[in-house]
């Protein structure tokens, strides 16, 4: 981690990941190589069931690949201790599930003060982190609110904030903008982009959002769990319609 420049953050080599056992087995990533870089914005596109959460649980470290080479901060991930790499996710990577994953007993403040403190924060300074976040993407009127009082679009958001609150080199979203009408859909990713360019973290994103497109540095296809070669983002552009 010595050039902060041009880190590689995450590199996957010939990655296979199955599920189950036997005649049960399902092959959710066959064969996948790439690397994600510090200050850098993949996009992963794919259809449905193609393999792209699982894809961004493995690069979170929150699952062990079936084969293949997996590197997390140029460590293999092999070679962390189950501790240090807790500590890796919770400092260093920010995960928007899909599902947002907020603890219903809390409210939004104290999700994204216990996010803090996991990361060894201290309480007073999670919680101005937390205030500064909720205002910066318009919901600090929502911080005393729990979770089933929120719509899908400001769990969404908040998931974002706790993601970005420890301030991460690598931010990992899955679909992030799919409950969001297309204005919100857009500040949020801006507000990502913003992020990714202040502290140049690295930024990988599973979308079906053709708007995210025109933010990515780099596109990346899965189908069947294998990457397409690399093509235009224009033939991105040209094909969305065939894919979805
Ligand atoms: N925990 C799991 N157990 C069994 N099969 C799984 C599991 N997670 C994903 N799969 C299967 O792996 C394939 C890829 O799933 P997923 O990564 O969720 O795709 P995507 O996010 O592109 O929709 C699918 O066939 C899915 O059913
Ligand atoms: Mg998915």
């Amino acid at each position: 981690m010595t050039n902060l420049e041009n880190e590689t953050l995450v590199e996957m080599r010939h990655i296979c990941k199955e599920f189950g056992r036997g005649r049960q087995t399902t092959v959710a990533v066959a064969d996948v190589s790439f690397a994600v870089r510090s200050g850098e914005t993949a996009v992963l596109i794919g259809p449905s069931g193609s393999g792209k959460t699982t894809l961004l649980t493995l690069a979170a470290g929150l699952t062990s690949p079936s084969a293949g080479e997996l590197y997390l901060f140029a460590k293999p991930f092999d070679a962390y201790q189950p501790r240090e790499l807790q500590k890796l996710r919770s400092r260093n990577i920010g995960f928007i599930f899909q599902t947002f994953r907020l603890l219903d007993p809390l409210t939004v403040l104290e999700n994204l003060i216990l996010t803090g403190k996991f990361a060894g924060v201290s309480r007073v300074e999670a919680s101005a982190d937390a205030a500064r976040l909720l205002s910066k993407l318009r919901i600090e009127n929502l911080a005393d609110a729990y979770p089933f009082q929120l719509s899908q679009g400001e769990k969404q958001r908040v998931a974002a904030a706790r993601a970005m609150i420890n301030g991460p080199r690598l931010i990992i979203a899955d679909e992030p903008t799919a409950n969001l009408e297309s204005k919100q859909a857009l500040s949020l990713f801006e507000l990502l982009r913003e992020y990714v360019k202040q502290s140049r973290c690295g930024l990988l994103v599973a979308t079906h959002d053709q708007r995210i497109l025109s933010f990515a540095d780099r596109i990346l296809r899965i189908e069947d769990g294998l990457l397409a070669p690399r093509v235009s983002l224009e033939y991105y552009n040209q094909a969305w319609n065939l894919y979805y």
